[in-house]
């Protein structure tokens, strides 16, 4: 092969690049010219039978014209990619538009932060403690004599001789006051459990609202009661009230038990109240003296001397809550996740 003729390939080769209609034809013009059993390797393979005279100027030739083709076949093929139609889907303009559902607020998440909102307008932070709790902070602190039936394995999930899952919220009152001095005045919500068969009314895992005030000014049990009916005004409505009936819990004395007036029938009888007008909402009462002496001993010093310090406590179902506020007849609902039902009460 002589010079002119490798020449002629070589602008020939550019001709088939330049005329290329679109990137397949592109790849045959590389297969023709610089693929394994193309035109240059061939080329290259007779390099022999060239005169070695010639030889030099033939090799440098043919590499030119290889790195010339790749350049080129480069540049078509970044023009045909620029050029290709990107692959949208189409869109039909005449669609009604598509509407996105925002997410809701569980019933329980709700009453929480309901129940927040209310008692830190009256001055009431909000405190956490956790799920598993020391049998001193559950039970001895809060004056639940030895072998009270509460502490059974039969009511309780025991962890260990010592670690329980909590039974109540009230074990944070422990906490709280074994950590800071008073004047203490917190809420707790939280998760609570219990070894109870699930029915409509009972889960073995639900949630409390606790409630703590300690000071060293006089707290009575009208302040107790004027608090809980302002919550309970808040949160069921401007009619509601409040009752007290006198019970019995180790860690409050005197205790009682506090019932909201039914805002479904006003107070006159309906199905939910079972006819009395009542709903039976909170245990509450005045923080025991024995309470402080366990706190105390605890804290290693005076801080809560019973003889200066007074308060109350209360705590009530958060499920509880939601089922008579949002007129909920079965506790399950509300673990169920079931969208149809948590849609409904946006
Ligand atoms: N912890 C009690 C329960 O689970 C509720 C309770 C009653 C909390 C009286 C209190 C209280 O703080 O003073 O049944």
């Amino acid at each position: 092969m002589t010079l002119a003729e490798l020449d002629a390939l070589h602008e020939r080769s550019a001709g088939e690049v330049a005329a290329a209609a679109d990137a397949a034809a592109l790849e045959q013009v590389r297969v023709r010219y610089l693929g394994r059993n193309g035109l240059i390797p061939a080329i290259v393979k007779q390099m022999k039978d060239v005169p070695p005279a010639e030889r030099p100027e033939f090799g440098k030739r043919v590499q030119a014209w290889r790195t010339a083709l790749e350049t080129a076949l480069a540049e078509q093929q970044q023009a045909f990619a620029a050029a290709a139609p990107v692959d949208t889907p189409a869109f039909d303009h005449t669609l009604p538009g598509r509407w996105q559902s925002l997410g809701k607020m569980h019933p329980v998440s709700r009453v929480i932060e309901e129940t927040a909102a209310i008692f830190a307008r009256l001055g009431f932070t909000v405190a956490d403690g956790p799920d598993i709790e020391t049998r001193f902070n559950n039970f001895t602190a809060l004056n639940t004599p030895a072998h009270h039936p509460s502490m059974d394995a039969s009511d309780t999930f025991w962890l260990t001789d010592d670690l329980l899952l909590r039974t109540q919220t009230s074990p944070v009152q422990i906490r709280m006051m074994t950590q800071h001095r008073p004047p203490v005045r917190i809420i707790t919500p939280g998760r609570t459990y219990r070894r109870d068969t699930t029915d409509a009314t009972h889960s073995a895992n639900f949630h409390q609202v606790e409630g703590l005030y300690v000071d060293t000014k006089p707290v009575s049990l009208a302040d107790l009661k004027s608090t809980l009916a302002h919550f309970a005004k808040a949160m069921m409505g401007p009619d509601a009230g409040v009752r007290f009936r006198p019970h019995f819990f180790p860690f409050t004395e005197p205790s009682v038990e506090v019932d909201f007036s039914c805002h479904v029938c006003g107070g006159k009888g309906c199905r939910v109240c079972k006819m009395s007008g009542w709903i039976e909402i909170a245990g509450a009462g005045i923080v025991d003296p024995r309470v402080y002496e366990h706190v105390n001993r605890a804290r290693g010093d005076d801080a809560y001397d019973p003889s200066k310090v007074n308060g109350f406590a209360f705590g009530f179902g958060v499920e509880r809550v939601a089922m008579i506020k949002y007129g909920i007849p079965d506790i399950r609902w509300l673990y169920e996740s079931d969208i149809r039902f948590l849609s409904q009460l946006a």
